[in-house]
């Protein structure tokens, strides 16, 4: 009886300077244990009188019990100290934006080209046009043949192109690539718009950048006209600048329509007094379109005798530019933040 009653003690004592789960389970082992103390009392029962029997088996029990008890008790603790210190070491730290604005960091915004992007492709969408994407890396058929460019033609020399090493792989020069693939998975009537980034092996200046940004835009059906041309460029004119363009409307070439146009604004930036953005001649060359060509819309399966259409392809840059009166379009790509957190943010 006296190893019985010192069994709880020991036990207790021990529990006391135990921490950790593992050490738990082993000192749970080591008292109720098949090679533990109760086990050999238990064990010695055998030999023992009857009355020894019960009143050792019953206090062994209790005790062995109350033990397990104990454990689970000190178990409960561990885990629950055991999940904060895990919690503790893994913890997020909400508090960072803020400490990382005080060192000075800016929260992310949109870039202007995104923000004049988005807006115009929210004016077509209420004008009933889809939004459409294509591939920066194109094939010589969509970004030239498809669009009545074949290989002799000078007009392939208009377009500085970023051939890949294969000669046969290019980086679209322009976003007309879209009409190609936009109407192949179409029926007329449609109409939609596809903006993007092009590239041009050019020389940088003040208003030529080697990758750039258009909108193309489209709309097939019967009877497209001229009219319709020039009706949705004014809307989308007097929509993005809130104000009245001066517009100018000049025969324009493009093999891809006929007959072609450039649509002209006055210079925003200088009220068309010439500077270096317009060239010195007042006017900037914004809006390039015209009848989409016989050829290119049977190259989109479509049949000319049956319907015509309209395209055109915005320059976004120059948008921007002649929207926020910046001077030099190499800004847009300078990445500097000063330049960059003068626009909208999130
Ligand atoms: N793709 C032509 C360019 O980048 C622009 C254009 C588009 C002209 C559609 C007419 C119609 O130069």
């Amino acid at each position: 009886m006296l190893v019985l009653e010192s069994l709880l003690a020991d036990f207790n004592q021990e529990l006391q300077s135990t921490h950790r789960i593992a050490d738990l389970l082993n000192l749970k082992a080591k008292f109720i244990g098949k090679q533990g103390p109760l086990a050999d009392v238990m064990k010695n029962l055998k030999d023992a009188t009857p009355e020894e029997k019960r009143t050792i088996g019953v206090r062994a029990n209790e005790l062995k019990q109350a033990i397990e008890t104990l454990v689970g008790q000190k178990m409960q603790e561990l885990e629950i100290q055991e999940m904060n210190a895990a919690l503790a070491s893994t913890k997020i730290d909400i508090s960072l934006t803020d400490s990382v604005l005080e060192k000075g960091l800016q929260a992310a915004g949109y870039h202007p080209v995104t923000i004049v992007q988005q807006e115009i492709e929210d004016i077509f969408i209420s004008m009933g046009f889809e939004v459409l994407d294509g591939p920066h890396i194109e094939d010589e058929y969509h970004n030239f043949e498809a669009l009545n460019i074949p290989a002799t033609h000078p007009a392939r020399d208009m377009q500085d192109t970023f051939w890949f090493a294969d000669k046969k792989h290019l980086l679209r020069t322009h976003t007309s690539t879209i009409q190609i693939r936009g109407m192949k998975e179409r029926k007329p009537p449609f109409r939609f718009v596809g903006p993007g980034k092009v590239f041009r092996c050019e020389r940088t200046d003040a208003s030529h950048e080697m990758v750039f940004h258009q909108l193309e835009g489209m709309m097939v059906g019967e009877n497209v006209s001229v009219g319709n041309l020039i009706y949705f460029m004014k809307t989308l004119l007097s929509e993005i600048f809130k104000r009245d363009v001066e517009v100018r409307l000049r025969p324009g070439f493009f093999p891809f329509v006929e007959p072609g146009f450039e649509l002209d604004i006055k210079c925003l930036i200088c009220a068309g007094k010439g500077c270096s953005v317009c060239k010195q001649v007042g006017w900037v060359e914004l809006l390039p379109c015209g009848l989409v060509h016989p050829n290119v819309l049977r190259a989109g399966g479509i049949d000319p005798e049956k319907h015509s259409g309209f395209a055109f392809g915005l320059g976004l840059d120059r948008l921007v530019m002649m929207k926020y009166a910046i001077d030099d379009i190499r800004f847009l790509h300078a990445g500097d933040l000063r330049f960059n957190s003068q626009f909208k943010s999130f």
